[in-house]
């Protein structure tokens, strides 16, 4: 590790904007990426991945944007070990405070042979020559092995020697296929550390993907092993089954600080906070029983651990809920609440909203309150994120009636829909009321995608419970997911799928991503 660095701290790398990106149908836009990153830095995340440049003229724009909005934390783009990439990736991070260029390319066997069809020498040529080139740009060059794990360890060395002497601060051994178990990981990390000469001129950094349940005990068994930094993604979001789920590593390095004394410079409290954002942005669910963040990492459903819990806290919690950010859940508000309290309550649950967004909030919160008796926080987070999630879109719902039942065949569905600032109205029926729903939108924007994914579930209890829509709509081999939420399932079901809508749109302005080779 450098000099100067206080050796028991543990640089968090998030990467959500990047390889969470790149989980199917979990695209964001450029105005969702950029509040994502603000609560990153907010949470105090050392180093934000916002994108991969050369990849789309949308993600050069999003990296440039998160560049400019944030100033606590480094901002890093990717790039493969070519000079379009690397120049690209430093022009798109030339307004960062402190910018970082991550450049990688494969060393694996198998990848090198059939991936970038290049002899070994070639690759490590390659590896001089990018990093040479991106210290050109940028002081702050880290640099990858993709397929590190599965690397022969003595070429694994002479390429992370090769980058260290060509100046990259960080090298980075990625778990890219999640293949590695922990204690072999942990020896690979030490084997660099041991053999490569230069070794205490840089960092050492792990990334880790979870095709095995391991990315998280792997990054563990890294950091103690010797790696200060760990690359991570909210909600463990990232392509196939993820990477190592930032609030699980860092909620373990708090918790089991007697066996990893080492410390992340991460506000837990802003976890949830950061998590459903992800979520609500992404359309990701996240499932009940995830640790630290799902709905029921908290909760105590056996009368005996009720009772253990009412007695002393930590016979059964050995984290507070507190610590990351979660108020226990109680009932609110209701209609005579006014925009004080709603305000205080929003920042309560972790929202920093501008006045207009404030404004649009309470709106709909005044809606909720007439057509809901109790409110609960549950109800405030689906609103507020419903409303996010609408902030910046092409087409939105205007009206919706429906007419169905026993007698009535087949449902209709009337629908007015703002197109470009332009309203259109049309009825269509269907096989259900959800199918004549989005018939109509059909009717109105007519589009091939196909819906992969209808998924309906009741945030709170309660025949008046808002329902919260998810929507997966396909084009092109292009997924997206779209959420929203109402009282009445069918105005949700309308505007998860307009959100998912809109997400496509976006989408297909971008050329497909360039596969990850070199
Ligand atoms: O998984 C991986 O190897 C990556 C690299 C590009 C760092 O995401
Ligand atoms: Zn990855």
């Amino acid at each position: 590790m450098s000099g100067g660095m206080d050796h028991d701290r543990v640089i968090i790398f998030d990467t959500t904007l990047r390889d969470g990106e790149q989980s199917p149908g979990a695209s964001m836009n450029l105005d969702e990426k950029v509040r994502i990153a603000l609560v990153l830095e907010e949470m105090g995340v050392d180093v934000i991945e916002a994108g991969f440049p050369f990849a789309s003229k949308g993600d050069f724009e999003a990296v440039q944007a998160v560049a400019e909005a944030v100033r606590n934390s480094a901002v890093c783009g990717l790039a493969r070990a070519t000079r379009g990439d690397i120049e690209r990736c430093a022009e798109a991070i030339r307004p960062a405070a402190r910018g970082r260029i991550h450049t990688f390319i494969s060393t694996s066997p198998l990848h090198m042979k059939y991936k970038l069809q290049m002899e070994p020498d070639k690759v490590l040529e390659r590896v001089t020559e990018s990093v040479t080139l991106a210290r050109t740009l940028t002081d702050d060059v880290e640099w990858s092995a993709e397929d590190g794990s599965r690397t022969e360890p003595d070429f694994l060395c002479r390429c992370v020697e090769a980058a260290i002497a060509a100046g990259a601060r960080t090298v980075n051994i990625p778990d890219t296929v999640g293949y590695a178990l922990p204690d072999e990981y942990a020896a690979l990390i030490r084997h660099l550390l041991d053999r490569v000469p230069n070794i205490d001129r840089a960092i050492i950094s792990v990334h880790c993907h979870n095709d095995l349940g391991l990315a998280v005990a792997n990054s563990l068994a890294a950091v103690k092993a010797g790696a200060r930094q760990v690359e991570c993604t909210v909600n463990g979001l990232g392509e196939r089954a993820g990477n190592a789920a930032m609030e699980e590593i860092v909620m373990a390095l708090r918790t089991r600080h007697d066996l990893l004394p080492f410390t992340a410079g991460i506000r837990t409290e802003h976890i949830t906070r950061a998590s459903r954002l992800v979520s609500a942005i992404t359309g990701f669910p996240v499932q009940p029983n995830k640790a630290i963040v799902g709905k029921n990492a908290f909760a105590h459903e056996s009368g005996i651990h009720q009772d253990g819990v009412l007695k002393h806290a930590q016979t059964y919690e050995i984290m507070t809920p507190e610590s990351v950010g979660l108020h226990r859940s109680s009932l609110v508000m209701g209609k005579h609440s006014g925009r004080a309290a709603f305000r205080a309550k929003l920042k309560e649950l972790g929202y920093e909203l501008d006045e207009a967004a404030v404004d649009s909030a309470f709106i709909r919160f005044k809606d909720l309150a007439d057509r809901k008796k109790d409110i609960f926080d549950e109800d405030i987070l689906a609103l507020v994120d419903d409303a996010v999630l609408r902030g910046q879109t092409r087409i939105r719902l205007a009206s919706l009636e429906i007419l169905c039942g026993t007698m009535h065949n087949p449902p209709e569905a009337t629908l007015e829909l703002d197109i470009d600032g332009e309203v259109k109205s049309c009825k269509a029926s269907g096989d259900g009321p959800v199918d004549a729903t989005f018939n109509a939108i059909k009717a109105l924007f007519p589009h091939e995608a196909r819906l992969q994914l209808f998924q309906v579930h009741a945030v709170t209890q309660g025949t008046d419970a808002q329902a919260e829509v998810t929507v997966r709509l396909e084009e092109d081999g292009k997924t997206v997911q779209g959420q929203g939420a109402d009282t009445d399932t069918l105005v949700a079901a309308a505007r998860a799928y307009l959100n998912a809508l809109n997400k496509l749109l976006v989408k297909r302005q971008k050329t497909a991503p360039a596969a990850l080779s070199a």
